[in-house]
């Protein structure tokens, strides 16, 4: 019977960290001259379970609804395409410098890990209330135990003047905010802090080999602008009626100021974006329907719904006008992992502006044309990698042995499957040879031959292999194998002709797709 070791989220951060090392899903890139801050590379089983996760994303949105289309545009873009999105003018963090330790942090980060201290101690008093009364009313306490109101209001005050601050630019306040609540440097320890200041995120490059010539353009700080610059075309070559979606996936750059927590916030990432085209004024309706979809998505992974939640943003983006996150509860707490936004008709109107184009689609049942509204979804691939695995780390006691296991959703997994031969004998790598040239189609799936089977199966359960089977003396004379399951360990005997459609019925991604 296998029994979860319970650690400490610092130390489970550490380990699921060194694990994505040593088992070949994550390295430090360039590592051989010390690794580039906040930049990574994926091995062998972290390329595998990325693509999974992009064909689970690209496939629920352009197979799943028929009004949506995928496209793949350039990294490099026209730089008027940023000028007319905001993003030259407005794509900034504010970011603030302690004095003593040099540290350089961004002051909106100061203020949200502070006001999510005082939500933790309010949880504090909620969990030593629980184990005091029996009946205990969590909502009744909230609102009557003193304390617990204090805190509220403090929080409620410091959400308050951050807004007001972040909506007017008012740099001067959200410093302010840092010394009223006395938040020190981490480092230091001290509240010698510099001025706030604004820092655009956007990395500039040159084109052209003539420096004459050569232009400055930006390496794609979203992918939504491509999709957006393609709207028209897209629209009349795959023959599109409002309301419709382009989806693409691909790689963004940022030049972040705080790039902690591992893959969390890289400066070079990959996302997954879908711009729906709407009628203006049924914004609205999209925005709250594309809500529920991407929940339910995220929730066909089968994690426990406990581990999501929505939250509204307090500053809404220069486009928007309403934006929430999907926030996940990450092993350093919850946070965002998709942001689901109202654009409005900010992008396309602007693009229109900036290019001289008309940008609008004729409505034949209106009869007249205008400029659409978007909604828009946008999820990290890195981040949904980094939910993923880390809640798939376990560590079981079996037998007086740590077992580490990675219960990635099979339809995910980055080897559907190993197989294994009992012995090097007898013709039993023959037969598990034979049986791995069927089973090749389902995707990744090894073959090992090398140590105990007790050995083989925990190297396939650290890299979360969901099955696992041998051919063992029973195969010899009764053509049946042992078909071995990763989380309960338990297994089944089968006769193997049967194993190829048990295994495909399970890992395959049209699994959770059916789910939707
Ligand atoms: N087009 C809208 C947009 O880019 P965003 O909230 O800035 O919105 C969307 O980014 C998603 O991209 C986030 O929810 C997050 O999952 C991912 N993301 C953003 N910055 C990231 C970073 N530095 N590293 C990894 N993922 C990031």
């Amino acid at each position: 019977m296998a029994q979860n070791v319970v650690m400490q989220s610092e130390e489970l951060f550490k380990k699921i960290v060194a694990h994505a090392k040593e088992y070949g899903f994550v390295y430090p890139s360039s590592e051989i001259y010390d690794g580039l801050s906040a930049v990574y590379d994926y091995g062998a089983y972290g390329a595998e379970l990325k693509n999974n996760i992009r064909s689970y994303w690209w496939q629920a949105m352009t197979y799943l609804h028929q009004n949506i289309v995928g496209i793949d545009a350039a990294i490099f873009m026209h730089p008027t395409t940023w000028k007319a999105s905001g993003h030259v003018d407005a794509f900034n963090d504010p970011l603030i410098d302690n004095k003593d330790s040099k540290k350089r942090y961004r002051a909106d980060v100061l203020i949200e890990e502070y006001i999510a201290k005082l939500q933790e101690k309010i949880q504090k008093e909620i969990e030593k209330a629980k184990k005091r009364f029996e009946n205990f009313d969590e909502e009744f306490f909230k609102n009557t135990n003193p304390r617990v109101k204090e805190i509220q209001d403090k929080i409620h005050q410091i959400e308050q003047r951050f807004k007001t601050a972040l909506e007017n630019n008012d740099l001067q306040e959200i410093k302010q905010i840092i010394l009223d609540c006395e938040i020190v440097c981490p480092i230091s320890g001290t509240r010698n802090w510099t001025d706030v200041r604004q820092f655009n995120l956007m990395f500039a490059t040159q084109l052209g080999s003539v420096s004459d010539e050569a232009n400055t353009i930006y390496l794609r700080p979203e992918t939504a602008q491509g999709i957006f610059v393609n709207f028209l075309n897209v629209q009349k070559t795959a023959r599109m009626k409002i309301p419709f979606g382009i989806a693409q996936t691909g790689k963004a750059f940022r030049n972040e100021i705080v790039a902690r927590q591992f893959i969390f916030r890289m400066r070079e990432f990959e996302q997954m974006e879908m711009q729906f085209f709407v009628k203006p004024g049924t914004e609205m309706e999209w925005y709250e329907y594309w809500k529920n979809d991407r929940l339910k998505w995220h929730l066909a992974l089968g994690l426990s719904p406990d581990f999501y939640r929505f939250k509204d943003h307090t500053k809404l983006a220069h486009y928007a006008n309403a934006a929430c996150d999907i926030e996940f509860k990450f092993p350093f707490g919850f946070k965002e992992l998709e942001g689901i936004h109202s654009r409005t008709d900010f992008d396309l109107s602007n693009h229109e502006k900036y290019s001289g184009k008309k940008l609008q689609y004729f409505d034949p049942e209106e009869n007249k044309s205008y400029v659409p509204y978007v909604v828009e979804t946008s999820v990290g691939l890195d981040r949904l990698f980094l939910a993923i695995f880390s809640s798939a780390y376990k560590e079981e006691m079996v037998e007086n042995e740590t077992r580490t296991v990675l219960s990635i959703p099979p339809a995910l997994a980055p080897v559907k499957a190993a197989v294994f031969p009992l012995v090097k004998k007898d013709g039993m790598p023959e037969i598990a040879q034979k049986l791995w040239d069927e089973l090749k189609f389902l995707g990744k799936v090894i073959y090992e031959d090398k140590d105990t089977i007790g050995r083989r199966y925990r190297r396939q359960d650290a890299i979360g292999t969901p099955y696992c089977i041998t051919i063992d003396n029973e195969t010899l004379q009764n053509e049946t194998v042992t078909v071995r399951e990763r989380d309960t360990m338990q297994q089944e005997r089968m006769h193997i002709s049967k194993v190829y459609s048990y295994l495909e019925e399970k890992t395959s991604i049209k699994t959770l797709l059916r789910k939707l």
